[in-house]
């Protein structure tokens, strides 16, 4: 008899947290190495929000609680969808968890049977088609590349739907590409959606408050209020408030959903940390002047990479509009080999060439879903990134 389950040999391993561990032990060794894998601000945490974590404690917040949210949390993220989405849930449509991923796990184990479809566009985020797979359904890619700015169309969502497909997952701004839907953009998909009343959408929001320049966040069940009764709206305040530590996320949905999602959580991990509810309480309904501060750090760090990574022989790097990653494309560089005679015939090998012989670690992008590229997390200091991106040009301009 097998030890590992037969569900396990079809996950992969998180390749950008083992892009972090890999760079960690090669800090450890004594390597000179700057991580531009992991996908988490170098904020602190805003001080209002560690102060409200310390009362909680003082105040014997200690023990479970609710397994899906205290109260006063939903009754803060209802506020919070009507105020910045225009959504209205009421706490019975809410669910809180152990970080976005969690919140995303528990949709997708409470309702995913074998043979059901999740459409995911790609690039995506490293968890989706590998959670789809735990759940015991079947990731179904669909890549939207460099000519769309990684963008899917109409076209290609409603040529990816089935009988079988299930639910569609949305993320925008989007990990790994940093593209935002306009509300055109997405309004064209919604239109298909509305033709297939069996999809389900589920709407990533996490990077909502990191957008630049004047592009206008949206959300699927805003643009489209037909499609309010099969959407599960998720968010969490792990980037947006520097909070990746602290492990809340959570969604609003119908009722039914939301209930089936808490079964799932009640006989897993039960309500998450009780000192983190009471932070997130005060990051969502306390003062929100330090987001536009995050916002402009960010932007700025954004056209410093951008611009220095276009310089770089090989390299094409597109302008996101939110989030904090790039997605370049590394075309140029294929083919070519290293002065140490490494012949980069996919991103993967770049990646890890790249990390051997400048110290600069990215995550390469077949762990994404689209090759040639490598992902960049921009969320480190301006000077950091000026070495990073100037270590990568060196790099390219000795490929040969
Ligand atoms: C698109 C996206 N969704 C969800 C998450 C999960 O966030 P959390 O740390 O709250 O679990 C991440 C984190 O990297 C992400 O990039």
């Amino acid at each position: 008899m097998a030890f590992l389950s037969d569900t396990l040999s079809r996950v992969k391993p998180s390749a950008t947290i083992a892009v972090t561990n890999k760079a960690r032990e090669l800090a450890a060794a004594g390597k000179d190495v700057i991580g531009l894998g992991a996908g988490e601000p170098d904020f602190d945490t805003p001080e209002n929000i560690r102060e409200a974590a310390k009362r909680a404690i003082d105040a014997g917040k200690t023990r479970y609680t609710a397994v899906d949210g205290i109260p006063e949390l939903k009754a803060a993220i209802c506020a919070k969808f009507l105020k910045e989405n225009g959504l209205t849930y009421t706490p019975q449509q809410i669910t809180v968890g152990t970080g976005g991923k969690q919140i995303l796990f528990n949709a997708l184990v409470a309702t995913l049977n074998p043979g059901d479809e999740v459409i995911i566009p790609a690039p995506y985020w490293v968890s989706y088609p590998d959670m789809v797979l735990l759940a015991g359904g079947t990731p179904v890619p669909v890549v939207a590349g460099l000519e769309t700015n990684f963008k899917l169309t109409p076209d290609q969502l409603e040529a990816a739907i089935t009988p079988k497909t299930k639910w569609f997952i949305f993320n925008s701004p989007s990990n790994p590409t940093g593209a935002g839907y306009t509300r055109d953009e997405l309004k064209a998909l919604t239109d298909v959606l509305m033709r297939h009343p069996q999809v389900w959408v589920m709407s990533d929001d996490m990077y909502e408050h990191l957008v630049f320049d004047d592009f206008q966040f949206c959300t699927p069940a805003q643009i489209e209020p037909g499609l309010y009764e099969r959407t599960l709206t998720c968010n969490g305040v792990s980037k947006a408030y520097a909070m990746t530590g602290w492990r809340i996320g959570y969604a609003g949905g119908p009722v039914a959903l939301i209930r089936a999602m808490g079964t799932v959580q009640s006989q897993s991990t039960s309500n998450t940390c009780s000192i983190s509810q009471w932070a997130a309480l005060e990051a969502l309904s306390g003062p929100q002047d330090f987001l536009p501060e995050f916002r402009a750090a960010f932007q700025k760090r954004r056209d410093l990479v951008v611009s220095m990574l276009n310089q770089a022989k090989g390299i094409t790097c597109p302008t996101p509009e939110g989030a904090f990653y790039v997605y370049p494309d590394i075309s140029g560089c294929i083919g070519k080999a290293t002065p140490g005679g490494v012949v980069i015939t996919n991103d993967e090998i770049f990646a890890t060439a790249l990390l051997e012989e400048t110290g600069v670690a990215v995550v390469f992008g077949a762990a994404f879903g689209l090759s040639p590229n490598f992902r960049v997390s921009y969320a480190t200091s301006d000077e950091v990134l000026r070495e990073a991106c100037a270590r990568i040009q060196r790099f390219c301009a000795s490929l040969v």
